[in-house]
Formats: structure tokens, sequence, C-alpha cells
């Protein structure tokens, strides 16, 4: 028995990966390496591909007998997507198509998907449940709904049986700063606090503080990147029970606002978070955070960390990698 993980040179895709080996299972790694980074794997077996290689994808899964998927491999910048929709609909749909066509010729019968809580766009109410109405405000969004209406549909057709991860806002790093996140190309907020705490860049803007929240900014719910990775080990278990195909929210059930984090972050660092506030980012819900009820029932799944956690091992991580991998 061994997983294949797609995009595990990545950052939730390499901290699985650890947990992975970690628990002692057979792990391959398929990552093209055009944004992740081979010493993320610490060793783990990669092969080097594009999962719209349907050839190399079948001649994998022979060689190493592969029985399991996780699929983290896809373009994940919400501002991109929006300037160039082709690159996300070619890369995370067709990719994504290629990818489980190949795997069902395979034999491959069970998958876990790296999908977004962006499916369910501005949420009507929070916390918001799996069964509220999915409105996608994004290309980005939208490749990871249509991926999930294609893993429906190859579930339906093919027995190819799957759990869809609907990550809310991942963030921290390893507890050790072994692994941890590549901030050069990411512009979520936790990796931006840490890069102008540190700086190397110019302050953080505060994207509104006139919401109708506490202290007027957004409110998110960020989950550690070790819970999430955790999670989607429940998930290839909850498969290899033989359980029908669903879509999960991985978040913790606990809203935070902007300048929560900020003031974590300075208590956490000792340093000033040196930060402006600047009008709302176009698009942005005021409150989004998870109703964590239905993975905890169906995966037993639960998350473990605070946002006291999610700081203090980004900060550990980026302070002592100013450079990412490369130092
Ligand atoms: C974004 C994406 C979402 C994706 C998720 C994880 C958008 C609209 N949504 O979520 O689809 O699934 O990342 O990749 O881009 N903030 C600042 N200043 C900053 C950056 C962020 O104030 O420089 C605020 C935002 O307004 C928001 C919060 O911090 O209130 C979190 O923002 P971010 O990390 O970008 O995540 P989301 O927008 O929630």
């Amino acid at each position: 028995m061994t997983t294949l993980v797609t995009g595990g040179a990545g950052y939730i895709g390499s901290h699985t990966v650890r947990q992975l080996v970690n628990a002692g299972r057979d792990v391959v790694v398929f990552d093209s390496l055009e944004l992740g980074h081979r010493e993320a794997l610490l060793g783990a077996e990669l092969v080097v591909g594009n999962i719209a290689n349907q050839d190399l994808i079948a001649s994998v899964c022979k060689k190493y007998g592969i029985t399991e998927v996780i699929h983290f491999a896809a373009y994940k910048s919400v501002g991109e997507s929006m300037s160039n929709p082709g690159r996300y609909f070619s890369n995370n749909v067709t990719g994504s198509m290629l990818l489980v066509e190949a795997l069902t010729h395979a034999g491959v019968d069970k998958i876990v998907f790296s999908s977004s809580a962006s499916v369910y766009g501005t949420p009507a109410e929070v916390p918001v449940r799996e069964d509220a109405p999915l409105h996608p405000e994004s290309v980005y969004a939208e490749t990871k709904y249509m991926t999930e209406r294609m893993l429906h549909w190859f579930s339906e057709t093919h027995g190819m049986r799957s759990v869809s991860l609907r990550y809310f806002n991942a963030a921290g790093d390893s507890f050790d700063s072994l692994i941890g996140e590549d901030w050069s190309v990411t512009t979520n907020l936790v990796p931006v606090v840490m890069k102008a705490t540190l700086g190397k860049r110019d302050a953080l803007e505060v994207f509104g503080n006139d919401y109708p929240t506490r202290d007027g900014t957004g409110i998110r719910d960020y989950i550690h990147v070790v819970d999430l990775a955790d999670a989607h080990v429940k998930a290839l278990d909850y498969l290899a029970e033989g359980k029908p195909t669903i879509a999960c929210n991985v978040g913790t059930g606990t809203g935070t606002t902007v300048l929560e984090v900020i003031q974590a972050t300075e208590r956490i660092s000792g340093r000033k978070v040196p930060y402006v506030m600047s009008p709302r980012r176009a698009g942005d819900p005021v409150e989004v955070y998870a109703d964590p009820a239905f993975a905890a029932q169906t995966l037993g799944w639960k998350a473990q960390f605070s946002l006291d956690d999610i700081i203090s091992t980004a900060w550990q991580w980026h302070s002592t990698h100013i450079d990412g991998y490369t130092k």
C-alpha cells in the first residue's frame, strides 16, 4: 500500500508527507518543482513531473504499487487566477481531470483532494457548514469547485471515492522549523506579517478597519498546517474503511481578526509589527470561520493547535529561514 502525494513538495503537501512518513507509511511524492522545494521532502521519494502527463502517472502507479492518492498540486493565487484564468483552468481543472482519469485506469480508487473554503464565496452565515450554498467568487475558487464536482462524478461512474478537504486559512510551520512556507510565493496574512516584522518588506497593509467586527478588521479561521496535515491522514483512513465520497471543512471553528494576528505576533516575537490601515480589499468577505462538526463526526479529526502555536511556529521558521530553503 503506497500513497502518491501530488504537490507533496509544497507547503501543506510537505507537512503531510512528513506526517505520513513518520507514521511509517510508504509515500511517493509527485511534484513538478515549479513552486515546490526538494528540501521540503526531507528525503522522501520524489518523482518530478506534471500531473497532466498520464503516461508518467500510469508508470508511477505501476512501479510503486500506488493504492491511494492525496492531490495537492495546483496553483493557488487568487489574484493571478483573475488575471490569467486559462492558466488556472488548465492546471487545476484539466490537470486534475487527466490525473484522475489516469488513476482510474491504473486501478486507484481513493483520493483526498485539496479543496478550499473559498468554494463558499461570501457565506450567508457563520460558522459555515458543508451544506451551505457554494458560489465561488474567483477563478481559483471555481477551479476547486469544478474539481470537487468532477470527483463527485468519478465516484458515481467509476467508484473513485474521494474526500475533498475544504481548508480554511492554512498557517503556521513545523514545530522544529525543519520545513515551512515559502513566503516568496504567498500573499496570505501570516507570512506577510512575518515578512513585515522582519523588515523584509514594507509595512503590512491592513485591508479595512471599518468592518462590522469587534475591532473593525476581517475575521478568518486560521488553522495550523500540522493540524491540516493530520486531517489528510485521517481522510485516508476514512477512505480505507470503504466509506463514501464526502466534502469536509477543515477549520478550527474560531474566528480571529487581523489585529488579533498582529497582537499575537508582537507578543510572541517581542517586536513591533509595522502596519498601516488601508481600504478594504475587493472581494474580501467580512467574516469566515468553519463549523468543524462534520470533520469530527466523519473523520474523527479536530484541530489541536491554537493561534499562538501558529504565530510562534511561523515566527520561528521565518526568522531562521529569511531566504526560505536556500539558506
Ligand atoms: C485567501 C483567498 C482564498 C484562499 C486562501 C488560502 C482571497 C479573496 N481569498 O483567503 O480563496 O483559499 O487565501 O490561500 O484572496 N489581509 C490583510 N493584509 C494582507 C493580507 C491579508 O489585511 O496583506 C487580511 C485579509 O483582508 C483577510 C485576512 O487578512 O481579512 C486573511 O487574508 P488572506 O491570508 O489573504 O486569506 P483570505 O483572503 O481569507
